[in-house]
């Protein structure tokens, strides 16, 4: 039997591709958006992309009313997976509330909703935040969470807490919790990518744009750390690798024997790369020459982080297969993109 997952916050970055995957994996899925972090044309894309129409309900994923009305449409529910979240960790810090609202909200109404209609199988996008600084390289799934330096990481540290409580609750929930490294990349065919608003946070989107002359320069935050090239080190994992590992994660919660399952694991690739070999190696995969300078290291950033991804391997049979030089060359050919129809 065909299962069907509501795909909450579809028409996002990661939330788009990975319900590319859930077709290609052959479940049904529908998607929850309010278009407030995203485009309406990526829809249309999703349609170009899978060859199906798309089942989509335009809402606030926190107004338990709309939610409620979704479940009713769509009796036929297995699953869902929560993408519904605001990102941006400096706004987090300038608009706390916004974001504690937005976030926990809509998790607590999803959750609840599922309750209700006793849907059981449930994915969480967490963050690799939840480690903090971490005391040891690479992180497990055992690592110790630390406090939280921003409303954002807050979120995702209560939120995985509000889930492993419900599930312990007896709410007849199973739940992975994804801890994503540093998502990049595009998808091959170019028809879906981050679309970041205004000026970007995140680096290889900040990278893409300075190649495409849409930003003058680049600013790397510090080459004095404590890494070998003074840099810092992220695990950066190509989006759609990311968005096979929740098709893989409810494949496991469907197999998982009764309810009462919470899960936290790792996404990553199990390989750091410091900001300078990000740089180096974006210029040989475009085959340009980009523009940086060295700045002041950035409030707040970790000097080290990547993922022990073992547990992925072994729980979900889920492990990166793209590489930091396809991520960055489909990342280009997603700029190409957009930077064609800001052109048109
Ligand atoms: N960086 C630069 N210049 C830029 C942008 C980023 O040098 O213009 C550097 C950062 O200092 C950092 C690395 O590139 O060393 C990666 O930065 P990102 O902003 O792309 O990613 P972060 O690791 O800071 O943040 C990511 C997610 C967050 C999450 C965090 C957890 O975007 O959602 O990891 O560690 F909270």
């Amino acid at each position: 039997m065909t299962k069907t997952i509501l795909v909450v916050g579809g028409a996002g970055y990661i939330g788009s591709h990975t319900y590319v995957e859930l077709l290609a994996a052959g479940y049904d899925a529908v998607i929850v958006d309010d278009f407030s972090n995203a485009e309406q044309r990526v829809i249309d894309r999703l349609v170009e992309l899978t060859g199906h129409s798309v089942r989509l309900y335009e809402g606030d994923a926190a107004d338990p009313r709309f939610m409620r009305s979704v479940f009713e449409a769509e009796s036929g529910l297995t699953g869902a997976i929560h993408f519904a979240a605001y990102k941006a960790v400096g706004e987090s810090v300038r608009e706390p509330l916004r974001y504690y609202r937005n976030n926990i909200d809509s998790m607590l109404v999803l959750l609840q909703t599922m309750a209700d209609f006793d849907v059981p199988d449930l994915v969480f996008s967490s963050s690799c935040t939840v480690y903090g600084v971490p005391d040891e390289l690479p992180v497990t799934e055992m690592t110790p969470r630390k406090d939280a330096h921003s409303p954002y990481g807050n979120t995702k540290r209560i939120c995985e807490d509000i889930i492993r409580d419900a599930v312990t609750g007896g709410n007849h929930l199973k739940a992975v919790l994804l801890r994503y490294f540093n998502p990049i990349g595009a998808h091959p065919s170019a028809l879906i990518g981050e679309l970041p608003i205004g000026v970007p946070n995140n680096l290889v989107p900040f990278v893409t744009q300075t190649a495409a002359g849409i930003r003058p320069e680049l600013t790397i935050f510090g080459d004095n750390y404590e890494t070998f090239d003074g840099t810092c080190i992220r695990d950066y994992i190509h989006v759609v690798d990311l968005a096979r590992a929740h098709v893989k994660s409810l494949d496991y919660l469907e197999g998982v024997d009764g309810r009462g399952c919470c899960e936290a694991i790792n996404v990553g690739t199990g390989r750091g790369n410091s900001v300078m070999e990000v740089v180096q190696t974006f210029e040989q995969v475009a085959g340009v020459s980009l523009n940086y300078k060295i700045g002041p290291p950035r409030a707040g950033d970790v000097p080290a982080i990547y993922a022990n991804a073992d547990k992925a391997r072994y729980l979900l049979g889920w492990e990166s297969q793209l590489t930091l030089e396809d991520a960055l060359r489909d990342a280009w050919r997603w700029q190409g993109m957009l930077s064609t129809k800001e052109k048109e």
